[in-house]
């Protein structure tokens, strides 16, 4: 397929849209509809054609430092230059032990082991592993069930689609991996409605995992894991009291418990992680993305040391003891976009920032209540889910719309990412209150204008 106006979108006229089959993309009306980015800057995209672009989404929310920040720039550049790609099995570079060092020294306390990854996907079956490899070195060998949770997402991989909840993911690929069960999600529009903040009601849907408990028996369960704030679903804030009645009965049985922190790592609340956030740490944490400003690809588990030394010491000496790790686990390019990274979200108070901002983009979204369609607006730190009523029979069709015409607004264009029928927002950390205002007058005439 071509396109059919190329040089309209600012393209090069031989170009060709066939070849790239994209990810998590209608493929075919994207095609005939392109929507291009090519340059980025601070809160803004450009497309070819020059239109400027707010980014309420941090990207896939992961830019919090906001786009093509100069030191990370840099950094990226100086490394390339020096060391552009070195062996991590069996071999090693200084910054990724200062990296995982760095990872380590903000993580909750005791998560002080830090295994590099590439992405949320790759986090996620890590520490699935990790948590089998766990019981296995400690003589437990038969709790090797995954719990997750409905509508939960942990990126695509094996484990990660069977222990994420969302059944269009699924449905395709049944039980590819054996032993995994759900708790049900937490989400209840009729008592928790256009909440503010972490809802009142529902910490009793932690018990459900006493029932699972009781029907699998602990000896043969692994590990929970969820995310502590589910952001892909559609955002789903915990109810108040949720998380820590799922740690108690986690520890209860003796069952770890693995936060998936890919979205609400590095700031997005306002804190460094969400266990921060809520005052309850799992025993392994799952992060990505902000990790390095989202420049180069890159992720990464954390680990009690408890576990980590339980996997190692398992193993004879000299034996490699846990055979999992990545051709670009820790690689020198994405570690140093983690140190100028982190080092700019110290420097500029970036997570203090968004847990500044948090309140006024609460004010600013919950003016939208009353807006046509809206059925439902929940927020946490800089994180705000705007639920629309489906239309009959074309479930989703309301928020593409949506997503489409608020970036190509003639006058405010807004990226806004869609979920269903619930618009997500989780702009760059570094956001202003005017461009929070604009973002939210875009959605705001852009839900006036559609059926
Ligand atoms: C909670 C969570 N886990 C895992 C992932 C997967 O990350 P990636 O797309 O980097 O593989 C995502 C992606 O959005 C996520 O939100």
């Amino acid at each position: 397929m071509k396109l059919e106006d190329p040089n309209a979108a600012g393209l090069r006229a031989e170009l060709s849209l066939a070849e790239w089959w994209m990810p998590f993309t209608a493929n075919r009306s994207f095609k005939d509809a392109p929507r291009i980015l090519s340059r980025a800057e601070g809160m803004h995209y450009w497309t070819p054609d020059g239109r400027r672009i707010l980014d309420g989404t941090a990207g896939l929310w992961c830019v919090n430092a906001g786009h093509a920040r100069q030191p990370i720039v840099e950094a990226i550049q100086r490394q390339a230059a020096t060391l552009d790609y070195a062996p991590t099995f069996n071999l090693a570079h200084p910054l990724a032990f200062e990296a995982a060092t760095v990872i380590a020294r903000m993580a909750p306390a005791g998560l002080d082991r830090v295994f590099f990854t590439n992405s949320g996907s790759e986090s996620a079956d890590t520490a699935i592993k990790m948590a089998i490899a766990y019981w296995r070195a400690k003589g437990e060998p038969s709790r090797r069930i995954i719990i997750g949770r409905e509508r939960g997402y942990h990126g695509v991989n094996i484990g990660g689609t069977m222990a994420g909840g969302i059944p269009g993911n699924r449905k395709h690929f049944p039980a590819m991996m054996a032993g995994v069960d759900h708790i049900r999600a937490t989400h209840d529009l009729a008592r928790n409605g256009f909440s503010r903040g972490q809802p009142a009601h529902g910490a009793e849907f932690a018990d459900e995992l006493e029932r699972l408990v009781t029907f699998h028996d602990a000896s043969n369960i692994a590990a929970v894991i969820v995310e502590p704030m589910a952001g892909s679903a559609g955002v789903l804030v915990p109810p108040q009291g949720y998380l820590e009645k799922l740690r108690a009965i986690c520890d209860k049985h003796g069952i770890l418990l693995i936060f998936d922190e890919v979205i609400t790592g590095f700031g997005r609340l306002g804190t460094p992680f969400a266990a921060h956030y809520f005052n309850v740490t799992p025993d392994l944490l799952t992060c990505a993305k902000a990790i390095n400003n989202a420049a180069v690809p890159m992720g990464a588990v954390l680990a009690r040391t408890a576990i980590h030394d339980t996997i190692i010491n398992a193993a004879p000496a000299g034996q490699i003891e846990f055979l999992h790790g990545y051709t670009y686990s820790a690689h020198p390019l994405a570690c140093a976009a983690l140190l100028a990274t982190q080092q700019l979200y110290v420097d500029e108070g970036i997570f203090e920032r968004a847990r500044a901002m948090a309140p006024r983009f609460e004010a600013a979204l919950h003016t939208l209540k009353g807006a046509r369609h809206v059925i439902d607006i929940r927020n946490l730190g800089l994180v705000g889910g705007i639920e629309l009523e489906p239309r009959a029979g074309a479930v989703g069709r309301r928020a593409l719309e949506a997503h489409v015409k608020c970036f190509t607004h003639e006058k405010t264009p807004a990226l806004v990412r869609f979920t269903g029928d619930i618009l997500a927002l989780s702009p760059p950390l570094i956001i202003s209150e005017d461009q929070i205002a604009q973002l939210i007058d875009t959605i705001g005439t852009v839900l006036q204008s559609i059926d």
